[in-house]
């Protein structure tokens, strides 16, 4: 008996006063204060909830997509009752309502507290306590003895109120059930800002009564009905999440002016254009119809969308037109706006006035930035990190977008060490409003914008919501593995495609066994960073080929990377760790072979039959520097300048995948010791 007391006391002095690392919670974003208490709150198939203070239809809906989302992880039929106070499992005390729509200035802490009896969550609104849903949700887990949740206290609140993801419909359209189930996935980790692209050169996506030969000419017959985009409204209300519209101006607007070629600053024919870079074709904002017609368009969406906030552009005009024409050059002279960037700088006012009637902050990307812009307008940073100093020292209100470029394929580690308000920008950091993680749309289906958006913009969030100094990458990987199968049962397909698109790309019924195999390659596989090397892709070309099943920063890959450094820095070279390690080159080597004889009869597998050889090589070279390695063996000069020059070439793009493993490899090779 003494010796359980001493020993759940030494538990409870662990649990508490250890560091983060040792005590952390499979939460994400980590709450802003947290401590384990050693209670554990068994959870089954009895669950009560009890609303104290108020109730309502919105937070009876938060409820049940928490008790939804545990049945799928357990399998527990729930009968969720309502029960007294002090029987409840749940206690949720909510002092209020929120409004109908959120704003950039809701009120989203909450405290939680959970004992052996219950959980007790406790938030000013309603949206508070979606923010302590969200954590409750991620804590039902379980072990030998049953589903449970930690005990614990957390006391949270966003560090910033601005977190925000920027989806780019215009340039692949994507479905109103894609939307909704990456509304449900960002309220899970707790961001608050749907930035809706809506249009693009290749597409104008909404629904404009007044104008209707906008979508005719300018969509493909792919864009969203007001009644849809209410509907979207609302849905992300009823998550605690904003709908920022942008409608991007005075460039990437091909597809406006596809239907008013008048509008636009050239003489040439405007087609739609369903490929990048932009376009020239560029507003002319010395024609007083241009603001006619926004207003009517304005007239419309600014009702549409409720929130105060209405993002207009303003990124990348290469002003070709605008240098072409000489009545534009004269109006540029006779208004002495000095050049181009002055141009742009009317249209801004212009725009924010026609805008600032219907009771709307502009927001734009930070090429708008202008001394004569009003203060109110607010700046998206996205070309730099200088961009954010120079904003908010200019007394603007800053969005960060500049490092949370999610389409360009980085790591999740990459993203997470990017600050919204870096000391380096020497921001004014009441001015810095939050960030953005941005999903631009070259390169993503409706099939595949999940797996490039999750697990990734996870950590995003965290970096947006938890304190500064919540900096443990390894701690961030091992959560982002838990969340990735939240997010799953959230709804995301980040990881249900990867089965379907490889059965695609095998075309046709075969057995599962090749599937696995096609798995375990594509493990080693990443799909190219940045722009640029998916030639003759296009807004309505189908995105899937092997670069689309492809994932960036693979949980295995980065496994068998912190395996072998782990491996060499311990430098202990025993059989049982060096086996660690050969194991996945030699599932690999065998996975490659396979590859190739699977890749003659799979015409859509062209690509992977020149990554396998090389990944079979790649293999070969690691498993030949273990066998140096752990026998302790030097290898000819010859050999290790061959390796090296070998995994070079093995670095190679096909079809704009390349082999993740390679840096790992090169590691073990280094280390190889050659002759004197
Ligand atoms: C941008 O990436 N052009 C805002």
């Amino acid at each position: 008996m003494i010796r359980t007391l001493l020993g759940s006391f030494i538990f409870l002095v662990i649990s508490s006063f250890g560091t983060a690392a040792d005590t952390s919670i499979d939460v994400m974003p980590l709450p802003q204060q947290y401590q384990l208490n050693g209670f554990r709150l068994p959870i089954d198939k009895t669950f009560t909830v009890h609303y104290s203070q108020i109730s309502s239809p919105r937070l009876n809906r938060a409820t049940a997509r928490l008790i939804a989302a545990w049945q799928t992880r357990s399998a527990i039929t729930f009968k969720v009752t309502d029960a007294p106070r002090a029987k409840a499992a749940l206690v949720i005390e909510c002092d209020a309502l929120s409004s109908d729509i959120p704003a950039v200035t809701t009120d989203e802490s909450y405290k939680l507290e959970i004992n052996s009896k219950q959980a007790i969550l406790h938030a000013n609104n309603e949206v508070g306590v979606m923010r302590g849903l969200a954590t409750i949700q991620q804590l039902l887990t379980k072990d030998t003895k049953g589903w449970f949740m930690p005990g614990l206290v957390i006391t949270d609140s966003p560090r910033f109120s601005w977190r925000g993801l920027l989806i780019d419909v215009g340039r692949h359209f994507m479905p109103v059930e894609v939307i909704h189930r990456n509304l449900d996935a960002m309220a899970l980790v707790k961001l608050n800002v749907l930035h809706f692209h809506l249009t693009e050169d290749q597409g104008f996506r909404l629904e404009i009564k007044r104008h209707p030969e906008l979508t005719e000419l300018g969509s493909d017959g792919k864009y969203y009905t007001q009644e849809q985009m209410k509907e979207l409204i609302s849905y992300a209300a009823d998550r605690g999440i904003r709908v920022v519209p942008e409608f991007d101006l005075p460039a990437h607007s091909v597809s406006w002016l596809v239907s008013h070629p008048e509008l636009s600053s050239g003489t040439e024919p405007v087609l739609l254009n369903r490929h990048w870079p932009s376009l020239d074709p560029v507003f002319d904002p010395t024609n007083e119809a241009v603001y006619t017609f926004l207003n009517d368009v304005f007239a419309e969406v600014t009702t549409l969308f409720p929130d105060p906030y209405f993002h207009i552009g303003g990124d990348e005009n290469n002003g070709v037109q605008w240098s072409k024409n000489a009545s534009i050059k004269a109006f540029i002279r006779a208004h002495g706006l000095k050049d181009n960037a002055g141009l742009q700088t009317y249209f801004n006012q212009r725009v924010g006035k026609l805008l600032l009637a219907y009771n709307k902050r502009m927001i734009g990307w930070d090429e708008i930035l202008n001394p004569e812009l009003p203060r109110n307008d607010v700046i998206e940073t996205w070309r730099g990190e200088a961009g954010i100093g120079k904003a908010t020292a200019g007394g603007y209100d800053v969005i960060r977008a500049h490092g949370y470029y999610i389409d360009l394929l980085q790591s999740a580690a990459y993203h997470y060490v990017v600050d919204p308000s870096p000391a380096a920008a020497h921001a004014q950091i009441g001015h810095v409003l939050g960030g953005e993680a941005t999903m631009w749309g070259e390169f993503v289906s409706d099939q595949t914008i999940d797996s490039r958006i999750w697990p990734r913009t996870a950590a995003i969030a965290e970096r947006f919501w938890s304190q500064q100094s919540v900096v443990d990458i390894n701690d961030m990987y091992r959560r982002l593995e838990i969340i990735d199968f939240r997010l799953d049962e959230a709804g995301t397909i980040q990881k249900k495609y990867v089965k379907q698109a490889l059965m695609r790309l095998l075309g046709s019924d075969r057995s599962e066994s090749p599937l696995e195999v096609l798995e375990n390659f594509i493990d080693a596989c990443e799909p190219c960073k940045g722009y640029g090397k998916r030639p003759g892709i296009t807004s309505i070309t189908p995105l899937n080929s092997l670069a689309d099943v492809t994932r960036p920063d693979g949980k295995i890959q980065r496994h068998f990377s912190t395996k072998v450094d782990y491996y060499l820095n311990r430098k202990m070279y025993d059989e049982a760790s060096s086996y660690s390690i050969m194991i996945y080159l030699l599932k690999w080597k065998g996975s490659a072979s396979l590859v190739l004889k699977l890749a003659n009869t799979a015409p859509a597998l062209v690509d992977a039959a020149p990554l396998a050889y090389q990944l079979n090589d790649v293999a070969s070279l690691g498993i030949e520097a273990i066998n140096y390695i752990k026998h302790k063996q030097v290898a000819p000069t010859i050999w290790k300048a061959k390796a090296v020059r070998r995994l070079k070439l093995d670095s190679e793009l096909h079809g704009a995948v390349q082999l993740a493993i390679i840096p790992s490899v090169e590691k073990l090779v280094n280390e190889v010791q050659v002759e004197k």
